[in-house]
């Protein structure tokens, strides 16, 4: 943690679920209704964040992430520059803290990071703190390694919660939402920011996986874990299918993608066991066919459009809350 605040006493940065807290959380949660209700006008567009700078700065692929965080910053009205590894002096052997300071000193207010190490984000965060030069400088983690992913944590507790009809403010309230989360909770940084997020907000969180895909160890976790698909899709309120994490298995970890797919996917056979009123969920991308059936994004239940949809709002109000925005510009 850097324990850093910023504006008002607002946290600097958003480097985890654990770091923001039941508070943050349901903070955030609260503010994002205000920007889903700015992406719902003509022009989805506010001046809170004009004139304030925000980079992406991505060391992985991705998709909707990123895209997400830029539409997000551009609804505020902030400038936005991006980042992508392949294309900058890295390839040149820039380092880590040689990229970061050349970005700070052309005067930025916030940086994504999104990189393939746990703990980069946390890193970037101390060297703003001691080299940004009197100015404030949030950092906001896109994603480390296996770590954490907070604002995909956010955007599905908010979709979550939408979908069953309650307000943030209502939460934590132990009215028995019980999650599982199906599949590589191993090397799933998803994984862990929503087991942090959906307990918080008084979920009961089940893993379903082989062992061989379940953390090295789960200490003080407050999940239960089950090797059994069918007995807890009889039973679930949430189904949350984790994406095979494929790029970061050493081998030997499954006998095959096929016996995956038949002991722990979301077969289209499968989905007619789901309770009626089961949600479906999948941070994307998503492997069809292998965690999830081709068909099954089509289900009624199924919340995938919701959460990118709601991945803008989220961020919004993420960057709007960590860089002290007027709402009035
Ligand atoms: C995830 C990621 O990159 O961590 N995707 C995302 O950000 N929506 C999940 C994944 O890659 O499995």
């Amino acid at each position: 943690m850097t324990g850093a605040t910023g504006v008002d006493g607002r946290p600097r940065h958003l480097l985890s679920i654990e770091e923001l807290g039941a508070d943050g959380l349901r903070t955030l949660l609260q503010l994002s209704d205000t920007f889903v209700e700015v992406g719902q006008r003509e022009i989805p567009k506010v001046p809170a964040l004009r004139g304030r700078t925000v980079v992406s700065l991505f060391f992985e692929d991705s998709t909707r992430t990123r895209i997400s965080f830029e539409t997000a910053a551009k609804r505020l009205s902030a400038d936005v520059m991006g980042f992508s590894a392949g294309s900058s002096s890295l390839k040149k052997g820039e380092s880590l803290r040689d990229t970061v300071e050349t970005i700070l000193a052309m005067g930025v207010d916030a940086l994504v990071v999104r990189h393939r190490s746990s703990g980069a984000p946390l890193q970037v965060a101390r060297w703003c703190d001691e080299i940004s030069d009197g100015r404030t400088v949030s950092v906001l983690n896109g994603g480390d390694g296996w770590h954490q992913h907070p604002t995909q944590a956010l955007l599905d507790a908010y979709s979550l919660l939408e979908r069953l009809g309650r307000r943030p403010g209502d939460v934590p309230s132990r009215e028995g939402v019980s999650s599982a989360s199906v599949g590589d909770s191993r090397h799933s940084r998803v994984a862990r920011s929503n087991i942090e997020a959906f307990t918080l907000l008084g979920a009961d969180v089940t893993l379903v996986a082989p062992p061989t895909l379940l953390p090295a160890a789960m200490p003080g976790w407050p999940v239960s874990v089950s090797h059994d698909l069918d007995e807890v899709l009889a039973k679930t309120d949430v189904v949350y299918l984790l994406r095979l994490q494929r790029e970061r298995m050493e081998g030997g970890l499954l006998p095959s993608i096929r016996e995956y797919t038949a002991t722990y996917g979301l077969t289209i056979e499968r989905t007619r066991r789901l309770r009626d009123d089961a949600i479906v969920m999948h941070p994307g991308p998503m492997n069809r066919g292998v965690e999830i059936a081709d068909d099954a994004t089509r289900l009624l239940g199924s919340l995938v459009t919701d959460q990118v949809r709601n991945g803008v709002a989220t961020r919004m109000a993420a960057l709007f809350w960590l860089l002290g925005g007027s709402i009035d510009g």
